[in-house]
Parts: C-alpha cells; sequence; structure tokens
C-alpha cells in the first residue's frame, strides 16, 4: 500500500528540538517522569527524551483502544501500567496523536488520581476536526487535517510504525 508523505524525518525532528527546548525551559532543572503511551509513541519518545538536556526517568503504559483497522471502538483500556509511583512527581505524558481525545482524557483522569506534582501533555500529532473531549496539550508538534496517517510510529493493523516520517495511506 503507497505511503503519501506528510511529515517528513527532517520536518518531525526539527519540530522536536523546539519541543524539547520548551521542556527543558518549563522544567527548570526539576527530573520529570517522562511516560510513553505505547506503541505509537515509540520513536517521538525516543528522540523527545534525547532532544531534551534535562535528566528524565523513563516509564511505559499501554492503553488500547483501536482493535485494528482506522475505526475506535471508543473503549480505552489499560493493557501496561507504570512501575514507577507518580506521586508528587512532575509527570509528561507522550502520546503519538490525539484523535477524539478520548485516550488521553481516559489516562489524564487515571494518572491524576495518583496525585502527580503536575501532569502535562507532549504529543506528536491533533487532529482539531476529530475531537470530541477536550484536552490540553501543552507540547504539541503539528496539527493535521482529519485524515488517517501512518508512520514514525503509528500503525495500520500493526504496519508502518517503522517507517521515519508520517504519510497518508492511500487506499489502492
Ligand atoms: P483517540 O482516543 O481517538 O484520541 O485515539 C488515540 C489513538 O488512536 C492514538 O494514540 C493512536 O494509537 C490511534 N490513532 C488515532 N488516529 C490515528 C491515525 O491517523 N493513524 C494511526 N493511529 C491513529
Amino acid at each position: 500500500m503507497p505511503v503519501d508523505v506528510m511529515l517528513s524525518a527532517e520536518t518531525i525532528q526539527t519540530r522536536i528540538r523546539e519541543l524539547a527546548a520548551d521542556i527543558d525551559r518549563d522544567l527548570g532543572g526539576e527530573v520529570p517522569i517522562l511516560v510513553a503511551v505505547l506503541k505509537g509513541s515509540v520513536h517521538f519518545f525516543s528522540d523527545l527524551a534525547r532532544a531534551m538536556e534535562t535528566d528524565a526517568e523513563l516509564d511505559f503504559m499501554q492503553t488500547s483502544s483501536y482493535h485494528g483497522g482506522k475505526s475506535s471502538t471508543g473503549v480505552v483500556q489499560i493493557r501496561k501500567d507504570l512501575d514507577i509511583n507518580i506521586e508528587g512527581r512532575v509527570v509528561i505524558v507522550v502520546e503519538d496523536i490525539v484523535d477524539t481525545g478520548t485516550t488521553l482524557s481516559h489516562l489524564l483522569e487515571l494518572l491524576s488520581t495518583r496525585h502527580p506534582k503536575s501532569l502535562r501533555v507532549a504529543a506528536l500529532l491533533s487532529k482539531p476536526e476529530a475531537l470530541k473531549v477536550e484536552v490540553q496539550v501543552d507540547y504539541l508538534g503539528f496539527d493535521i487535517k482529519n485524515e488517517f496517517v501512518v508512520g514514525y510510529g503509528l500503525d495500520y493493523d500493526e504496519r508502518f510504525r517503522n517507517l521515519p516520517y508520517v504519510g497518508i495511506l492511500r487506499d489502492e
């Protein structure tokens, strides 16, 4: 299946360096816990963490809302929880894409019950036209149109995650 490039690897990396600098500035030296939301955020998480100058702890969560295909079931389950206790800590959730906002809002609700000192969100992509649940994204890479995208961690039935760019999957 052909993929048309929407955001090149270079465009993504340039934006990540800007986001990392914003995060460093806001942290003011405090050590945060960066939380990757697997699997889609894997490359963004890794590149963002390495572009930051501030020392950070890394942890991983996995939710499931899409069970293959291109449409959401609306059901959010926690498949893997954090290992680190986030109470009293600065937490930055790192997401691949905010589509309807359902996944992120459930996740933030859950994490806030654990009383972190602060809870912020970094997302590579957002589709404002698809948003159904309002969620605050503190560090956003790019707003994109309401189209299904793959690459740089994002999949279609588990494929295309290893592309170094984000692109649109053509139905042919
Ligand atoms: P939401 O709960 O509708 O905001 O969906 C969030 C999750 O759906 C993301 O973390 C992705 O895993 C997946 N998703 C949403 N849009 C796309 C897309 O265009 N391509 C691939 N996965 C997507």
